[in-house]
């Protein structure tokens, strides 16, 4: 198994090298000639974790503006021993910024987005604002970066859409098979945590939980069913005509833009789970050609931002908290599938950190590729 980087910190006899490498680390971030950087929606659970993320990656900055609603103006924040207070978001926020991180929802990103682009900065939307928006790239850096080489620092605003949480951590997984035999088909089942929707349906998960086990009702807020002890279909709306909710057609419709392949045949089914913090995704793929199982773990272990945990004999494959916290998207029960007379077909599993890879991590590896 591929360790992780945080795992790779951990490990025996680097301890007190990288505790040294840290603090240079940490004291290195804040630079005269850094971008300066916004972070929309700081208070928030994407928000908070763009801090852990820019200051995991040692992020160059040459000065950082928290930005929430009117709610949160005047709130302290701390970040890399400084303390800033978070300002309200207005229409005059970008005068002096280069790099907006928005994650404040998408009807913020439709009105301020194009705002802060005018005022010269880059944008890295979180939101489903613009993915889907022709000219607007949608971007997994370690899939398909050349879809926005075109835009620098200093050379004018622009847009570019983190795709949604679902659509990076199955894409994380399954490109890499695409790229030896060619996906002519795909079928995913996800299984979603509660962070997709916020702080607040995190809270939502921890109080129903505690609220049950003391023999209480729960009491459903932000998802309209009893979330503890349950599960359901995707809480996005539902197209009444077609049966799919929007998170599953996400899936259909982004993943066909991120490949540049229109005609690729996917069909998701969307589901909300009580797990805190990380997604898996159950993937069902048909191939062009023939593909091994060997082929593709060969694949998969070669590919960056992908641990594999496959021990059939331990029965031990990716769960949700292998995932929690990591960079890395973890994929196992690769096998093939029996159901098919050919050898095009292959399963798999998949977890991923849905507040890190799927949303922060994602928008600051973006970031990165506008410093080269
Ligand atoms: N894969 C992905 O890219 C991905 C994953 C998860 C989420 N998201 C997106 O990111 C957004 C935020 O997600 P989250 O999980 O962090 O939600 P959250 O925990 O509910 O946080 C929402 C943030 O938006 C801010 N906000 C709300 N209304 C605002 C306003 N009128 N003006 C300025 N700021 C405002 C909030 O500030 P206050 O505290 O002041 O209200 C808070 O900081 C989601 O709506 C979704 O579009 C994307």
């Amino acid at each position: 198994m591929q360790l992780s980087r945080s795992a790779q910190l951990r490990a025996p006899g680097v301890a007190k090298r990288v505790s040294r490498a840290r603090v240079a680390v940490v004291k290195a971030a804040k630079t005269a000639d850094g971008p300066r950087v916004a972070i929309v929606g700081i208070t928030g659970a994407v928000g908070q974790e763009f801090l852990t993320v820019l200051k995991e990656r040692n992020f160059p900055y040459s000065s950082i503006k928290m930005l929430a609603s009117a709610r949160s103006a005047g709130k302290k924040q701390e970040f890399e021993g400084v303390s800033y207070t978070v300002e309200e978001l207005t229409e005059n926020s970008f005068n002096d910024v280069d790099i907006a991180l928005f994650s404040a929802g998408g009807s913020i990103s439709k009105k301020l987005g194009p705002v802060a682009a005018k005022a010269g900065a880059i944008v890295v939307d979180n939101s489903s604002a613009f993915r889907m928006t022709e000219g607007v790239p949608l971007i997994i850096p370690e899939v398909n970066p050349e879809a926005m080489s075109h835009i620098k620092i200093g050379k004018g605003g622009a847009i570019i859409a983190n795709p949604n949480c679902s659509t990076i951590i199955a894409l994380m997984a399954v490109t890499p098979l695409d790229r030896v035999a060619t996906v002519k088909r795909m079928v995913v089942s996800t299984y979603q945590a509660a962070s997709g929707a916020g702080a607040a349906a995190m809270e939502e998960l921890r109080q129903q939980t505690r609220d049950v086990l003391d023999g209480k009702p729960a009491q459903p807020k932000i998802f309209p069913q009893q979330y503890a002890f349950n599960l359901f279909s995707h809480n996005s709306a539902m197209d009444v005509e077609l049966g799919y909710n929007e998170e599953e057609m996400k899936l259909v419709k982004e993943t066909r833009k991120i490949w540049g392949k229109p005609d690729v045949r996917i069909t998701a089914t969307c589901v909300r789970v009580p797990v805190m913090r990380a997604h898996a995704e159950s993937i069902n793929l048909e191939f062009e050609k023939d593909i091994s199982e060997a082929q593709a773990l060969e694949a998969l272990a070669a590919f960056p931002g992908v641990s594999i945990i496959n021990d059939r004999t331990n029965n031990r494959f990716p769960t949700p908290l292998d995932a929690t916290t990591k960079d890395n998207v973890f994929v196992g029960r690769v096998r093939r599938d029996i159901s098919r007379e050919d050898k095009r077909g292959l399963d798999l599993f998949v977890c991923g950190d849905q507040i890190k890879k799927g949303a922060a991590l994602n928008a600051v590896q973006i970031a990165e590729l506008l410093l080269k």
